[in-house]
């Protein structure tokens, strides 16, 4: 392909806003449009996107945008439940790259669909489940996985709290960075979520993702193939924090958004000292800094199958990971093997 830029657009104007920011920032493209289904929404997309209104064009139907503007890179950002048919669409209308907004989507079937359409329209999707483009996770991840800096990993312990503690909306940041960190693919889920949510059910019931009342903060155990087992916790009712504290026989890392701790034995189970910590940044104030790198990534996707740092196939995991702790609760929160199994 040749040096020209990329045309990339952005379905949603809410958080879409960020994205369509990362594209205006990102010297490999050339934003172009942006869509939503209500014109009132654009306001919100160029106030976030900090660029001005008239300098790209707007749509209300996205197939109509497809149709019209010859894309090579798409952002998904409707809300958590519509994520399926604009992903979907847009790889049959052939744009190249899609971003998706976290989850992947809430339920199994969709979460299928859009895996096979990938597969078979050979478009490459990324998930914004953001930590995996933020450079002090990705360090406490290499230093774990190739550097051997703790001699493995034996646990994950991760903790989500505040009023926005739901499992499906913000809980797939953390469900998903678990996954990341673990690096291997989950095998069973444990889960019992907070009171009030004790007959919740198996299925979704999100609606999108705007009212804490409709999803409910768990405590999900789930073990990887590795090994590796992640506590995974969140519950209203605590403070606002989002955690994780990794733990191997050679030390720990203790991690938020902001910040890392690390401690190291010598002896493999002795007891560690603070040292170091690895170096890279955590999260960005301004939120659609934060996924500069994210486009940047998917623009290596499309033009030279570069890596992936967050692939629908962890993605696809996460949401099994809610789903079976959905399942877990109904059965007085019994062990549910994944896969889970299909219809
Ligand atoms: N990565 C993060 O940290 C982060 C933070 C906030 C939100 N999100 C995710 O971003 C997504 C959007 O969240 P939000 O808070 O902006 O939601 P929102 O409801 O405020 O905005 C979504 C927009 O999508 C539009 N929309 C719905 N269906 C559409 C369609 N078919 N075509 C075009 N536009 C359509 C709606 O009109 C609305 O303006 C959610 O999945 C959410 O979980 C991610």
């Amino acid at each position: 392909m040749s040096n020209r830029k990329l045309r990339a657009a952005v379905i949603g104007g809410g958080l879409g806003g960020h994205h369509g920011y990362a594209y205006a920032h990102a010297e490999e493209y050339e934003l172009v449009a942006a869509c939503d289904i209500n014109p009132a929404a654009f306001d919100r997309f160029f106030e976030r996107a900090q660029i001005q209104r008239g300098t790209i064009r707007e749509y209300t139907d996205y197939k109509e945008m497809f149709a019209q503007e010859n894309l090579d890179v798409v952002s998904v950002a409707t809300p958590d439940h519509l994520h399926a048919n604009p992903v979907c669409d847009a790889a049959e209308a052939g744009v190249k790259g899609i971003f998706c907004e976290k989850p992947l989507c809430t339920l199994i079937e969709d979460a299928d669909r859009m895996v096979e359409t990938m597969k078979r329209t050979g478009a490459k999707l990324a998930i914004d489940h953001t930590r995996s483009y933020i450079p002090s996770y990705q360090a406490v991840k290499k230093a774990v996985w190739t550097d051997n800096e703790i001699g493995g990993l034996t646990r994950i312990v991760a903790h989500m709290g505040g009023h926005r503690s739901m499992l499906f909306r913000n809980g797939t940041h953390l469900v998903d960075a678990v996954c990341y960190l673990a690096n291997a693919d989950p095998v069973w889920v444990i889960a019992a979520h907070e009171r009030g949510f004790e007959e919740y059910g198996t299925a979704y019931k999100g609606e999108g993702g705007k009212d804490p009342s409709l999803d409910p903060g768990s405590t999900i155990i789930v073990e990887f193939a590795n090994g590796v087992r992640g506590i995974i916790n969140s519950a209203k009712m605590t403070p606002a924090l989002f955690e994780f504290d990794l733990q191997g026989p050679g030390g720990r890392y203790w991690l938020t958004d902001s910040s890392c701790t690390a401690w190291k034995t010598d002896k493999p189970e002795g007891t560690p000292t603070e040292v170091a910590p690895p170096e890279g940044r955590g999260y960005i104030d301004n939120f659609g800094e934060n996924l500069i790198p994210a486009v940047q990534e998917i623009a290596q996707m499309v033009l030279n199958d570069g890596p992936n740092s967050s692939p629908a196939h962890r993605a696809r995991y996460s949401l099994e990971i809610m789903q079976a702790a959905l399942i877990s609760q109904s059965k007085g929160s019994a062990k549910i093997q994944l896969p889970l199994p299909r219809a």
